[in-house]
């Protein structure tokens, strides 16, 4: 079955994904080049995500010309906030690493998921691709919350939740938003 190239709602996930995408490779980039001085224990973590992050967001290019999808026209404020949100962490040291690693995976998570049911069988190989993302940034999520301290989420997390929440926001002009709302039961 060809992609379908008239589908709104399928150029919308795959401009938001791929910009969020982008946006988390900006994120442990950034986590990254401080990491190796300030927490060097969190280094070899942070250089696996930050490799799938850059396979997931060169999946999601892929799979746009097919279905006449073009990159968010926001990307650079995915580039800007990544990063000032990788290295403030980052310099915050381990604690705030592994916050903003639980904050932004568990948005991630649940956007991913909502995607999943609203694809459906509209888009078979998007859906496939999205699953095969998701189950990484599982792994991503359960590696930060198994280190941060039992019952404690600490005042870090919801702000940095909070803005990732406004990047899908603005970058889908409030798509992921109803469209979370549509699937609410
Ligand atoms: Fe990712
Ligand atoms: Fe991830």
């Amino acid at each position: 079955m060809s992609p379908p190239a008239d589908d709104r709602l399928i150029r919308r996930i795959l401009r938001v994904d791929h910009g969020g995408e982008y946006g988390a490779v900006r994120i442990y980039r950034s986590q990254l080049a401080v990491a190796r001085w300030r927490t060097p224990r969190l280094a070899p973590f942070l250089a696996e995500i930050l490799e799938h992050e850059e396979a997931h967001e060169a999946r999601f290019r892929a799979l746009m010309p097919a279905r006449a999808a073009r990159p968010c026209r926001l990307m650079w404020l995915w580039g800007v906030g990544g990063g000032a949100l990788g290295l403030l962490t980052a310099l915050l040291g381990s604690r705030a690493v592994l916050a903003c690693t639980a904050a932004v995976e568990r948005t991630v998570h649940v956007h991913l998921q909502d995607q999943i049911r609203a694809v459906s069988d509209r888009d078979p190989e998007l859906r496939r691709t999205l699953q095969e993302i998701l189950a990484e940034e599982e792994a991503h999520l359960a590696f930060a919350e198994t280190r941060l301290p039992q019952g404690r989420r600490g005042w870090l997390e919801p702000p940095i939740a909070a803005v990732t929440e406004a990047l899908i926001w603005l970058s889908t002009r409030g798509e992921s938003a109803r469209l979370a709302r549509a699937l609410d039961p």
